[in-house]
C-alpha cells in the first residue's frame, strides 16, 4: 500500500475506535490527538450512547518524567502491569523505557480493542506486550508471576471494595507501584467516602458503587498495611472551588525497596486549583474524576452530596462546548462523506484560530494544552 493510503487507513481506524482518552503516538507523524485534531484541551470525543464524555489527555511528558527520577538508566527490562489500562498507553511507553514483559488489563472492550489497535500499528519497540479485558478483582485467580512495577490510576476511586482491588494489584507487585487517584476534598483525611456512578460510562467502573478517599494519610496507610516500606506522595492538588465541585488528586509512589525513592520529594502541602487552572493541569489524568463527581452529584445524597455546578460558563467553556459538538459533526461527516468533510475540517482550523485570537483579545489565555505539554 502507498505510504498516504497506509496513513489514510490508520486515521480512518483510529476514527473509527474513538473516543479515546489519551494521545499516543502511533507513527512518527500521527497520534490519537493529531487525527482526532483535538489539540486545545476540550474532550476529545463523545462515544456511542451511554459512553459519556471522554476528556482527552496528554500525560506523556509527566510520566516520562516521573519515571526517568526513579530510574535513571530505564527500566532494564522489568516486568509492568498497567491495571485499567485503558487504550495501553503507559504499557507502550514502559516498553519504550526498555521495559522487559508488560501486561495490560481492562475490564471494557472499547479499550482493549485500541490497545489491540496500537499494538498491531504503532511503530515503536512492543514485544513481550499482552493486553487482555479483565476485572481487576479477577486478578488473582490469573496465576501471574509478580511484575516490577506496577501502575495503579485512576481506578481506585471506581470500585465498590477498592483495598481488596488495590490488594490485588500490590500482591502482584515486587518493587514500585505508582498509585494515582481522584480524591474527595473538603472532607477530614483518612476517610474514605461514599459515592454512585455510572456502570456505563466508558471511563468509570462497571459496579455502580465507589468510594473517594478523603486525603493522602488514609492512601499512605493503606500502602503501608500492604507491605510498601518507603511511600512518598509526589503530588496534590485540591480543587475547593470548582466548578465540577471539590475534587482533588494525589499521586503516590510506593516502593517493596528501601532507598529505591531516595531521591524523590515528598509533597507536604496540597496545591489549590480552581476553574481555568484545573484545566490546564499537570496531571497524569484528571478529569475522569470530575465525570464522576458529576454522576456522584446526581446519585448521592446526605452528607455525600457534593457541591451543585454554580458557575455560569466562561467564554472558554462556551467555545470548547461548541468545538465538541462541530467534532461529533464532522466524525459523522467523514464518515458518510469524505471530501466536503475535509473542506470543513479546514474551515474549522481556520475558524478556530481566529477564536483563539478573539479569546487572547477577551482576555482568556488559551489553554495550556495547546503546547500539548500537559495531560
Ligand atoms: C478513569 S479511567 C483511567 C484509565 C487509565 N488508567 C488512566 O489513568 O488514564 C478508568 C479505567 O478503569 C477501567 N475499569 C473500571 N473498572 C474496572 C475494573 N473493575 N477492572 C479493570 N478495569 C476497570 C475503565 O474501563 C477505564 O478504562
Amino acid at each position: 500500500m502507498a505510504e498516504g493510503t497506509v496513513t489514510e487507513e490508520l486515521e480512518r481506524q483510529i476514527i473509527a475506535l474513538a473516543p479515546w482518552h489519551i494521545d499516543v503516538d502511533v507513527t512518527p507523524e500521527i497520534s490519537t490527538g493529531s487525527v482526532l485534531e483535538v489539540g486545545d484541551g476540550s474532550d476529545g470525543s463523545e462515544g456511542p450512547e451511554g459512553a459519556g464524555p471522554v476528556r482527552f489527555v496528554r500525560p506523556r511528558k509527566t510520566w516520562d518524567e516521573v519515571l526517568q527520577r526513579i530510574y535513571p538508566n530505564g527500566l532494564e527490562g522489568r516486568r509492568f502491569m498497567e491495571c485499567a489500562c485503558n487504550c495501553g498507553a503507559y504499557t507502550f511507553w514502559a516498553k519504550e523505557m526498555g521495559a522487559g514483559d508488560c501486561y495490560g488489563f481492562d475490564v471494557r472492550d472499547h479499550w482493549i480493542n485500541q490497545a489491540e489497535f496500537l499494538l498491531e500499528h504503532r511503530t515503536f519497540p512492543s514485544d513481550g506486550i499482552k493486553f487482555e479485558v479483565n476485572d481487576l478483582y479477577d486478578l488473582p485467580k490469573a496465576g501471574m508471576e509478580p511484575f516490577d512495577v506496577t501502575m495503579f490510576q485512576g481506578i481506585f476511586y471506581h470500585l465498590p471494595d477498592p483495598i481488596t482491588g488495590l490488594k490485588a494489584a500490590a500482591d502482584l507487585t515486587s518493587e514500585l507501584l505508582i498509585f494515582d487517584t481522584a480524591i474527595r476534598d473538603g472532607m477530614p483525611d483518612g476517610m474514605l467516602a461514599l459515592a454512585e456512578e455510572s456502570r456505563t460510562q466508558v471511563m468509570s467502573g462497571v459496579y455502580g458503587l465507589n468510594w473517594f478517599p478523603t486525603g493522602p494519610v488514609v492512601l499512605e496507610r493503606i500502602l503501608r498495611w500492604l507491605g510498601f516500606v518507603e511511600v512518598k506522595l509526589v503530588h496534590w492538588r485540591v480543587n475547593r472551588r470548582g466548578r465540577r465541585g471539590n475534587v482533588g488528586r494525589v499521586r503516590i509512589l510506593a516502593s517493596r525497596k528501601e532507598g529505591l525513592l531516595a531521591g524523590i520529594q515528598t509533597v507536604s502541602e496540597p496545591r489549590s486549583q480552581t476553574g481555568a487552572e484545573l484545566e490546564a493541569s499537570e496531571d497524569l489524568e484528571s478529569a475522569d474524576a470530575e465525570q464522576t463527581q458529576t454522576q456522584a452529584n446526581v446519585n448521592t445524597s446526605g452528607g455525600n452530596q457534593l457541591e451543585p455546578d454554580a458557575a455560569a460558563p466562561s467564554i472558554s467553556e462556551a467555545f470548547e462546548e461548541t468545538d465538541r459538538t462541530l467534532r461529533r459533526l464532522l466524525r459523522y461527516l467523514r464518515e458518510a462523506n469524505p471530501e466536503p468533510a475535509e473542506e470543513l475540517a479546514q474551515e474549522m482550523r481556520r475558524a478556530k484560530r481566529q477564536l483563539r485570537a478573539n479569546r487572547e483579545l477577551l482576555g482568556e489565555a488559551p489553554d495550556a494544552k495547546d503546547d500539548g505539554s500537559s495531560a
